[in-house]
């Protein structure tokens, strides 16, 4: 289904929201996006950490000095907006913010900034059953980039090419993902998701100065375990602790809690969901499935204003 798209303050047409092949964004990757979940849960339909997502948006683009003209506020009502006129109740949601057209040289400075948000129906990332099976994952022969070299605390649209690298090597070789190391060969994430190892009943997860993405799943899922009594760790990984796990998972708004069952052909654990894997996408679900949600994470979607009423002709 064609939803309308919000575009530079309003709702247009799916087939009007068009840009120029000038757009400094076809030729460098100059956006900053999100990727964030609407859910319907059994208390009514309900977008998942909605000022965190938007809040990450402005910081991305605030580092690559392309500041959008709305605020938080702005943005968060426009993303409800888009949802309660598209009729979903429940979407993947897709804000952007771009460089359009302007000059065609590297400087991004003089080109005009854009900012769009689309709505779309979109089930599991990496498949329903993989949720409860697990999926077959790789070490990508790709690494994530090196700090220094881009922001990786930026979900811009840039960064997409090397995950997009992992992710069909991966595909090709017969795997659903690819997991990335660091330049310094430590585990980092996916190519979007980031990654949970349980060892002796204890989490460990990379940190942030290892370039990987601060994912609001991840933040969500610390939170979660730590409130359940488990010690969270945010650690370097090396690489063959991941074969030597006793649960490995991924997190993101795409992946939500996905367990892996091996790596590199080695079996994780006892080849599927594990036990603390089970216990936390319980406690995810709870939230984004029914509704029950103590951390206040989810946003109402308000219902479409009523169409006004049909006279009755006697
Ligand atoms: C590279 C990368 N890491 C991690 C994540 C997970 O982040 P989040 O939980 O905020 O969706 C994503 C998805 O946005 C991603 O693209």
């Amino acid at each position: 289904m064609k939803h309308d798209i919000w575009f530079n303050g309003k709702l247009i047409p799916y087939d009007e929201a068009n840009i120029h092949v000038l757009s400094h964004v076809i030729h460098y990757g100059t956006s900053v996006f999100e990727g964030i979940r609407c859910y319907q849960t059994e208390r009514g339909s309900g977008v998942f950490r909605l000022p965190e997502h938007i809040r990450r948006l402005i910081d991305s683009a605030k580092i690559y000095r392309m500041a959008p003209p709305y605020d938080v506020d702005a943005l968060q009502a426009a993303t409800l907006q888009t949802i309660t006129n598209s009729g979903l109740a429940a979407c993947y949601i897709r804000p952007v913010v771009f460089r359009g057209t302007g000059s065609l040289g590297v400087n991004p400075l003089k080109n005009v900034i854009e900012t769009f948000i689309a709505v779309w129906e979109w089930g599991a990332y990496l498949g329903p059953e993989a949720l409860e099976e697990g999926v077959d994952v790789k070490v990508a022969s790709w690494s994530r980039m090196a700090p220094n070299t881009f922001p990786a605390m930026a979900k811009a649209g840039g960064n997409y090419l090397n995950a997009g690298l992992v992710k069909m090597d991966a595909v090709l070789n017969g795997y659903e993902e690819g997991i990335m190391l660091s330049v310094d060969g430590y585990v980092a994430e996916g190519s979007g998701e980031n990654l949970f190892l349980v060892r002796d009943g204890v989490l460990y997860t990379a940190p942030t100065s290892l370039s990987i993405l601060p994912g609001i799943t991840r933040d969500s899922i610390i939170q979660i375990a730590r409130d359940r009594g488990y010690t969270v760790e945010e650690k370097q990984i090396p690489r063959e602790a991941l074969y030597i796990a006793d649960e490995l998972f991924f997190t993101g708004t795409a992946a939500e809690v996905t367990p892996i069952r091996s790596v590199d052909k080695y079996k994780i654990g006892t080849g599927r969901r594990g036990p603390i894997t089970h216990e936390l996408q319980e406690a995810f679900f709870d939230i984004v499935q029914r509704g029950n949600d103590p951390y206040g994470w989810l946003t109402p979607v308000p219902a479409p204003a009523a169409s006004p009423a049909v006279e009755e002709v006697a």
